[in-house]
């Protein structure tokens, strides 16, 4: 089975926001049999919490559900199970790099599945405040993502 895991600080406002829309897009094409999807965060803070009030709003505007999710925090067996681990910031991937160790993992940017992008990190709307601007490049990176899993695995 492929796997995917989305990684943020906390995992309340970007890391949950990608799982909601990557699923859906995988939902939407079939694949959900095929493709698992997670998410987690860097930080305990917030362990055990549904998304942010940001990322509830703008799912429930855009329809895509978050029903069930939950804060959890990124664990050592992560690095054993996961096809792909996706950090939303250049901090997330730095900290990803060190709890894997001496493991031979590929940490992504989640930027880089966003073609022809200005960012060079998703920002924080626990910081900006602006879940609108997240949105839209998580939507981007997430349709990219899918097309490049589906070349990756021949699920096209
Ligand atoms: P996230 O945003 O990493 O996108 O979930 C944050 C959520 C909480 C905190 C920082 C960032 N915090 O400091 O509690």
């Amino acid at each position: 089975m492929i796997s995917v895991l989305f990684v943020c600080l906390g995992n309340i406002c970007r890391s949950p926001m990608a799982e909601a829309v990557f699923r859906h897009y995988v939902e939407k094409e079939g694949l959900s049999g095929r493709i698992r999807i997670d998410s987690a965060g860097t930080g305990d803070w917030h362990i055990g919490e549904p998304p942010h009030h940001g990322t509830r709003k703008k799912l429930d505007e855009v329809g895509i559900s978050h029903a069930g999710l939950r804060a959890r925090q990124v664990k050592p067996s992560d690095f054993d199970e996961f096809t792909y681990i996706i950090g939303m910031d250049d901090s997330n991937v730095a900290n990803l790099k060190k709890l894997a160790g001496s493991r031979d993992v590929t940490v992504h940017r989640f930027v880089d599945f966003i073609p022809g992008t200005r960012y060079t990190e998703v920002p924080d709307p626990w910081y900006t405040g602006n879940f609108d601007e997240t949105y839209e490049l998580v939507s981007k990176g997430c349709r990219h993502l899918l097309e490049t899993i589906k070349e990756n695995h021949g699920l096209k």
